[in-house]
């Protein structure tokens, strides 16, 4: 890995982890309880970025598809699907933000030189999408490649990588280590269109297994074991990926 890069220099003088975490919007805003949870998540990321630098990517969940759908209806293809996907990720990283405070950088950062520069300042980053044909897990996974992030979780609504969909097949299993390989060829069949779902992006899986990434899958709605996750904890109930 090449540690010559422009920026990076001043990086390694911090010694504090960084943690990137994808927040599914399906998680953030599902219509359940929705302000209670992203008080206590604050809570959280404020208390974890005391010795930890955070990279926090939010999805666009209901508000995304919603307003996704009605685009399609109105005769939209899918590049401007993308678009409208990702002003609602900005949107809801605006609102994770707000109860973040001192500690965050005050925008929600738009590129991967944005975060590069952001995350020289701040203890805590925020972003939502960046370009259409890929969700924010793809994004987290880059910026976390990018700026060397030390462990990658993505926190979502199911509590792990099953063998299949669980929403689906009561059959499905949940794989407590799996392998980026493996992982790859679960989300494979996943075709990229505007607002579709799988647990992680075939892109996010990619980039964390050529920066050989330490992963987590985690359920985003149970905190306590979000919040050992962002300890580092070898108790998380999830799925763990290896890199090798
Ligand atoms: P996500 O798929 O990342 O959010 O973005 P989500 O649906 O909240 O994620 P989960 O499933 O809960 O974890 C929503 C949509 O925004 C567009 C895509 O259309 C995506 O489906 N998007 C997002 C982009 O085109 N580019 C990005 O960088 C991010």
């Amino acid at each position: 890995m090449g540690d010559n890069e422009p920026g990076l220099v001043h990086m390694t003088h911090h010694d504090d982890p960084i943690y990137a975490v994808s927040i599914g919007g399906s998680i953030l805003v599902p219509g359940d309880d929705d302000l209670s949870y992203i008080q206590a998540l604050t809570e959280v990321l404020k208390k974890v970025a005391q010795t930890k630098r955070l990279i926090i990517v939010v999805g666009g969940g209901k508000l995304a598809r919603n307003y996704q759908s009605m685009a399609r209806g109105l005769g939209a293809g899918n590049t401007f699907l993308d678009e409208i996907g990702i002003a609602a990720t900005r949107l809801n990283a605006k609102l994770l933000m707000s109860g973040l405070g001192h500690l965050c950088h005050p925008i929600v950062v738009e590129t991967l030189d944005e975060a590069a520069e952001a995350i020289r300042d701040s203890r805590i980053i925020v972003a939502g999408g960046t370009h259409p044909g890929h969700t924010t897990d793809a994004v987290t996974a880059m910026m976390a490649e990018k700026l060397r992030a030390d462990v990658f979780i993505n926190a979502t609504s199911v509590d792990g990588v099953y063998t299949s969909d669980p929403n689906k097949d009561p059959e499905a299993k949940r794989i407590e280590t799996i392998s980026y390989a493996k992982l790859l060829e679960i989300v494979a069949p996943y075709a990229g269109k505007p607002g579709a779902n799988v647990v992680m992006d075939p892109l996010a899986v990619k980039v964390l297994a050529r920066s050989k990434m330490t992963s987590y899958v985690v359920k985003g709605r149970d905190l306590d074991n979000l919040k050992l996750a962002l300890e580092g904890s070898t108790d998380v109930h999830g799925t763990v990926i290896n890199p090798d």
